[in-house]
């Protein structure tokens, strides 16, 4: 070894493995505006679809003429349901065993609702067009408020399932009921507060509120008559499951339906859904036989294609006077507005909500979900969410601030009495969830230190007490949250998408240059896969993670897999990752052992190549080896370094977090200031701490617009108010807080490099910790639950209803 040698570190450092900050190679196209998003696609002789909508929430739709559309010049088809009827297309199955409307037929549901798709060749012409449809409407009543759906007299949403008593998830109990879910054991649980000491009962609402991605859902189709295939870009995050989708749906062969998503801006599991739009398109392009592009404006985004959350949630704690939690009791009414189609695994009706339990050893609990029809938008998707991961992080984590302020005690003192402990692990939740790995305690105490946690809840007593002296208008709120996760969707043997097992998978292809190529079944939509499965890679087989590219999103080149939501990339594609790196190495290891002329197991993996177990002299580069295996492979062995993996993982992985908000409040404006928020995840294994602590950053933002003010809402005619930015709270730069960020380490046991998900930790942890700030704040004033959102007016009247505001 001489000066010039590489030490250890600089080699480990060269590979920008897993660990290491590395820069995003995708944002060296994305920053020069040099994407290719669906937007950017321009075929030869491309036409241009458009909806007309529906402007009422519920009617009749008694006829629709097409005439004078036809009349504007470029206006070549307007589709109807009735159209659709001829190829059988007027309806579509939903993810969660319903169906859906693609185009009205005979009435509609929701405000905005597709009601006659216009073909032409242009934008403009089709906006025209649209306007020339003339639509025969008859009001019918609405039903909105998700409380009075299932009263004896409400009117009936769903003709179409006259008679149904049953739907997909079990027996149906009134005209607007779509399912009943319970989960857990209800005669223990009521035992249990039986005896209960103190109990706790609150309706806690969370919102209805949408994911709103900078790039709106869109696709263009592209038929080809002589070849009898279909082409079909778009938005989407699981591009494999629409093509399997189409293909069951359209009936034509899966091999001769190509889909494409290319760059993505923005998902949060808006772009999971199959919408109307890409059935409109596709059928559109089948019958003109030209390439048509459909691409959502931001209003038709907000208030059609996919909404989040609208849970409301009556939640009940049993526990003992000193704090000991003795049982948990949840009755969700779920509003999945006109047609049951939320994005989940297909066995959840209600996702993985059973996960409610928290962080905390309940050791009895019961879940019962009910979920109805209303006349809103469908869609029911996971906004930044493993599928109503966040209404039950939101429920509990209110629900155990609720009991901390009738005991009497400070919340996190309450949590950590009952939290998990590191030594129950794997732990059996009372909801039937197996938890893989956790350390909340130390999660906790390092949030604690690390705000002085004390000195603020002195300093709040002492704001109190000021405030009441009339010496401030100032309130001041402590929101902790200390969330669990559940994410990694999923084992096969409880986890599928209309009987596709929720694998994924990853194939790497060594070039003899040591250089390589990654495809994978999940997709990225901003996340940064190009980067941090690039240094899976590095790290296991020890090539520089700038020789690997990573490639998603193509279905004809890409290894089938269910996709990108639901924080399941690092759990599950991350995993094929590694295993599938790991059988590039043991090849990579018998052409090693061939070339140094020693037995396999005399060699050693050392950083970058393997080297001969007391002969460190003898060693060989992985680059050399990859050069070796195109053209000196042992006698009997196939020449060249691949490797396929598809991963069913075993168990999900729950990652972890503390969080804490403090936040001042001004009672005469409800102008509220976020003081700081400091946000400690667990996620196990770090890949690229930069790209979590961004993944942390936008979470955060999210959770931040969702639990003060981002809201879709409608007012009792069914008239939606929030439809567009101006009322739709989007946050900027200016309104967004500062993040504070930290971590602990525990990996997953069963993960083969130990990592679990984080994108969505945030969105979870964070609306608690912010939603418990401001009823932290109001507590002192003796209110108990104020809902979410928290805009500067529903504070201000908290206030006024307090007695705190003349
Ligand atoms: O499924 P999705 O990509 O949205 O979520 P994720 O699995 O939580 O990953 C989000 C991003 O964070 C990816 O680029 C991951 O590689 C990265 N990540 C990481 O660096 N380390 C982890 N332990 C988890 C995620």
């Amino acid at each position: 070894m001489n000066d010039l040698t590489p030490t250890r570190e600089q080699r480990t450092a060269a590979l920008e493995g897993m660990g290491c900050k590395r820069k995003r190679v995708e944002d060296i196209r994305f920053t020069q505006g040099r994407g290719n998003y669906v937007d950017d696609l321009k075929l030869p002789g491309m036409l241009h679809g458009d909806f007309v909508r529906s402007p009422h929430p519920h009617a009749r739709v008694k006829s629709i003429n097409s005439e004078e559309a036809l009349k504007v010049p470029g206006v070549l088809a307007v589709i109807t349901a009735e159209t659709l009827k001829t190829v059988n297309l007027a309806w579509m199955p939903t993810l969660a065993g319903d169906v859906q409307m693609v185009l009205a037929d005979g009435k509609v549901l929701f405000q905005n609702q597709e009601v006659a798709f216009v073909v032409a060749t242009d934008r403009y012409a089709a906006d025209d067009g649209i306007n020339k449809v003339v639509v025969e409407y008859e009001p019918l009543p609405v039903v909105i408020d998700p409380f009075k759906a299932m009263d004896a007299d409400a009117p009936v949403l769903r003709e179409d399932l006259a008679g149904k008593t049953a739907g997909a998830h079990g027996p149906r109990k009134h005209h607007n009921h779509i399912f009943e879910w319970s989960v857990g054991d209800k005669e223990l649980t009521d035992a249990a507060f039986k005896k209960a000491e103190v109990t706790i009962k609150e309706m806690i609402s969370y919102h209805r509120t949408h994911p709103s991605p900078l790039e709106t859902c869109q696709c263009v189709c592209s038929f080809d008559k002589i070849k009898g295939e279909l082409s079909i870009w778009g938005t989407f995050q699981a591009p494999h499951v629409i093509r399997t989708v189409v293909s069951l749906i359209a009936k034509l062969p899966e091999q001769k339906i190509h889909v494409i998503s290319p760059d993505i801006g923005g998902g949060f599991g808006n772009k999971v859904g199959a919408y109307p739009g890409y059935i409109c398109a596709a059928v559109a392009s089948i019958v003109t036989g030209k390439p048509v592009k459909w691409v959502e404006d931001r209003i038709e985004n907000l208030t059609a294609t996919s909404f989040a959350r609208d849970y409301h949630m009556t939640t009940e704690i049993a526990a003992t006077k000193e704090g000991k939690v003795t049982g948990l009791r949840v009755h969700v009414l779920a509003d999945h507005g006109a047609f049951d189609a939320c994005a989940d695994p297909s066995k959840w009706p209600a996702g993985f909500f059973n996960i409610v339990t928290g962080s905390y050893d309940f050791p009895v609990a019961a879940l019962t979900v009910d979920g109805i029809y209303t006349n809103k938008a469908p869609g029911g998707v996971a906004y930044r969410c493993s599928f109503r991961v966040t209404e039950a992080a939101y429920c509990i984590e209110r629900a155990m601030d609720i009991l901390a302020q009738k005991l009497g005690m400070d919340p996190a003192e309450l949590r950590l009495k009952n939290f998990i402990k590191q030594e129950q692990f794997p732990y059996h939740s009372a909801l039937g969830w197996e938890y893989d790995s956790g350390d909340y305690h130390t999660a906790m105490k390092k949030m604690m230190e690390s705000t002085n946690y004390a000195a603020l809840r002195k300093e709040q007593a002492e704001k109190r007490a000021a405030f009441r002296r009339g010496e401030t208008r100032e309130i001041m709120g402590l929101g902790v949250s200390f969330f669990t996760e559940i994410v990694g969707a999923g084992p096969s043997k409880n986890c599928d998408i209309l009987g596709i097992a929720m694998f994924d998978s990853c194939e790497i292809r060594m070039h003899p240059t040591g250089a390589g190529i990654a495809r994978m079944g999940s997709k990225s939509q901003g996340q940064g896969h190009e980067t941090t499965w690039a240094q899976i890679i590095a790290t296991e087989i020890g090539i520089p993670a700038d020789n690997i590219q990573v490639e998603e999103g193509n279905t004809d080149t890409a290894p089938y897999g269910l996709g990108t939501y639901g924080s399941r990339s690092t759990p599950v594609a991350g995993a094929a990752i590694a295993m599938a790196a790991r059988k590039i190495k043991a090849k990579a290891q018998m052409i090693a052992a061939y070339k140094l002329e020693v037995h396999e197991d005399d060699l050693e993996f050392d950083i970058d190549g393997f080297r001969v177990k007391g002969l460190p002299e003898k060693y060989m580069s992985m680059k050399d080896i990859c050069w070796a295996a195109y053209n000196s492979v042992p006698p009997g062995m196939e020449p060249g370094l691949e490797a396929v993996s598809y991963y069913d993982p075993p168990n999900m992985t729950y990652p972890f977090g503390a969080y804490l908000c403090v936040m001042d409040i001004d009672v005469d404006t409800g102008v509220y200031k976020v003081r700081r928020f400091y946000a400690l995840d667990d996620c196990g294994t770090r890949i690229n701490p930069m790209i979590i602590e961004g993944q942390v950053h936008g979470g955060l933002t999210e959770a931040f617009a969702i639990a003060m003010g981002q809201e879709i809402r409608y007012d009792d005619t069914g008239n939606v108010v929030t439809g567009s930015f101006m009322d739709f709270f989007m946050p900027t730069a200016v309104e967004t807080p500062h993040w504070e960020t930290d971590f602990t380490v525990t990996p997953s046991p069963h993960h083969p490099i130990g990592a679990k998900g984080v994108g969505e930790s945030p969105n979870v942890g964070g609306v608690p910790a912010f939603s418990n700030a401001v009823n932290d704040a109001f507590s002192f004033l003796g209110s108990t639950h104020i809902q979410m959102p928290h805009d500067y007016w529903r504070n201000w009247r908290a206030a006024k209803e307090l007695g705190a505001v003349a």
